[in-house]
């Protein structure tokens, strides 16, 4: 007999709206993500100002609400200014970060045009690596301002009369980490963050401001950064950085599908030490997160490593090309489940990154239309379908302990309710590598319920990937649930991503 698991969704019992920034991305200055990514002028299928529409479709359909730019990395050496003014006039730089040449062919202009193509709002990083206060101020005011200043009308007279009006900006990049230039300890982070801050919203009071977090959960001064500096930045700052990757480097599947499980406890520990700078600064408003870094990043690393050591200095290198198994989009799909059951607090996510770059979009190098990605598939679904209010989903099923994890639940689920469409959406992941999983879904409180489809990306070989023309990792419908009376029956095939809709008739 296959294993039965058991979910309850009250419609009454809400996390809360889910923000549609939870869907953003993350596009850096890094390898082919923009040049000969989503900018390669002269080819057939770019439009008149070098931008892949072919990318661009692809990313219209991933319904991207926000997108973080230029870094990461990049932007802690990074110089705006580089990115504005005739094309011939702009420098060629040496990127630090990525050891590459960067020829500023695309800068703030380029890309705030291109966002806007792509269907999202631009969500800027200023450089608090090697500049500080004033060249950040002078990013705001030139993006920003509405004219009459020396900045501001720079920006007219470059072709752009009406402000950018960014709202969301990042008091830099992964400040705590050794390989952050520029890193700072706790103290010289917290008061350059604060008083950069402070001095930002002096100039524009409406936009809201990301103080940096730690780089990942497993940083050794986590949570004591996020502690610390947040006392510095929470009377001008409004969300919090988190980053994660996972990686299956031990080629444990069972193991590497329960790291959602740490993303989890990542994200609680960072909601209580946001609660606790605010008790502490006896606070009215409270902090809320923004994972504005996150994604499984293993396969590419060894190939970067050669390519930085050998070949250095080349201009948009193919770094970070990471190729996605079907197992990655499982995990990819359990995250976004993670990032759905926090919508109290998760306001920001941003999947890192876009394209070619550990990225959901591909494009090849000599030619040849885009291609997705596996886990182009949860993230689709899980911003088409993901929008309205998060239930709480209550799972009852056994567990299973792995090599690194105890008591991993066989399946995890997130629940969305959609009141104009009466739409209810169950993201289920049967993350059980062995078994299939049978699941009554009790959906109190919805009355009757059709069901409207049920979708899977499911695979026999783990290890699959989908390549340029070669889909060989897609969802399909399938005839595995049915609903009566309120009550949902499936079958979770073994490792499995299930997109269970379901339409309220009363
Ligand atoms: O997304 C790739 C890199 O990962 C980013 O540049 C950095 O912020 C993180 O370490």
């Amino acid at each position: 007999m296959a294993k039965q698991a058991r979910i309850v969704v009250d419609r009454d019992f809400k996390i809360a709206e889910v923000d549609p920034r939870i869907y953003g991305s993350f596009v850096e200055q890094l390898g082919r993500a923009v040049y000969d990514g989503l900018y390669q002028p002269g080819n057939p299928l770019s439009d008149e100002e070098g931008f892949r529409k072919d990318v661009i479709e692809m990313v219209r359909e991933l319904n991207v609400p926000v997108i973080r730019y230029p870094g990461g990395n990049f932007v802690s050496g990074y110089r705006w200014e580089d990115g504005i003014g005739p094309l011939a006039d702009r420098p060629k730089r040496l990127d630090l970060a990525w050891k590459s040449i960067e020829t500023n062919e695309v800068g703030i202009h380029e890309f705030a045009s291109w966002t806007k193509k792509a269907g999202a709002d631009l969500m800027m990083a200023v450089n608090l690596g090697t500049r500080g206060i004033e060249e950040a101020c002078a990013l705001l005011e030139y993006c920003n301002h509405p004219g009459g200043t020396a900045l501001s009308d720079l920006r007219s007279r470059h072709g752009r009369k009406e402000p950018f009006d960014i709202k969301m900006w990042c008091l830099g990049n992964e400040m705590d980490g050794d390989w952050q230039i520029g890193h700072k300890t706790m103290e010289e982070y917290g008061r350059l963050a604060a008083e950069t801050a402070r001095a930002m919203k002096m100039i524009d009071p409406s936009i809201e401001l990301v103080s940096c977090g730690s780089s990942y959960r497993g940083m050794p001064t986590f949570p004591e950064w996020d502690a610390v500096t947040l006392e510095h930045t929470y009377d001008h700052a409004d969300y919090i950085s988190l980053h994660q990757y996972y990686d299956n480097e031990a080629d444990d599947p069972a193991d590497y599908l329960a790291k959602a499980d740490d993303m989890d406890e990542y994200i609680r520990t960072v909601v209580a030490v946001c609660d606790y700078v605010k008790a502490k600064k006896r606070g009215r408003k409270t902090i809320n997160l923004s994972f504005d870094e996150w994604n499984v990043w293993f396969h590419s690393k060894e190939q970067d490593d050669k390519l930085n050591k050998e070949r250095p200095w080349q201009q948009a290198p193919p770094l970070l090309e990471d190729i996605y198994t079907f197992e990655d989009a499982v995990l990819v799909g359990e995250m976004l489940i993670t990032l759905l059951n926090h919508a109290d607090r998760v306001k920001v996510a941003c999947l890192a990154q876009l394209v070619n770059v550990i990225a959901p979009v591909m494009t090849e190098k000599n030619g040849g239309k885009a291609w997705k990605q596996t886990i182009f598939y949860p993230f689709f679904h899980a911003s088409a379908y993901g929008r309205g209010t998060a239930l709480r989903a209550e799972v009852c099923c056994e567990k299973h302990d792995t090599s690194e994890h105890e008591d991993v639940t066989d399946i995890v689920s997130a629940a969305v309710y959609k009141e104009e469409s009466k739409e209810l959406t169950l993201f289920v992941v049967n993350r059980n590598i062995e078994e299939d999983v049978e699941l009554t879904a009790d959906l109190r409180g919805m009355g009757n319920c059709r069901l409207l489809e049920h979708i899977v990306l499911e695979c026999g070989d783990r290890k699959c990937t989908n390549g340029p023309g070669q889909e060989r990792v897609r969802p399909c419908n399938v005839s595995r649930s049915s609903a009566d009376q309120g009550i949902l029956q499936s079958l979770l095939r073994r490792m499995s991503w299930n997109v269970i809709r379901l339409k309220l008739e009363s």
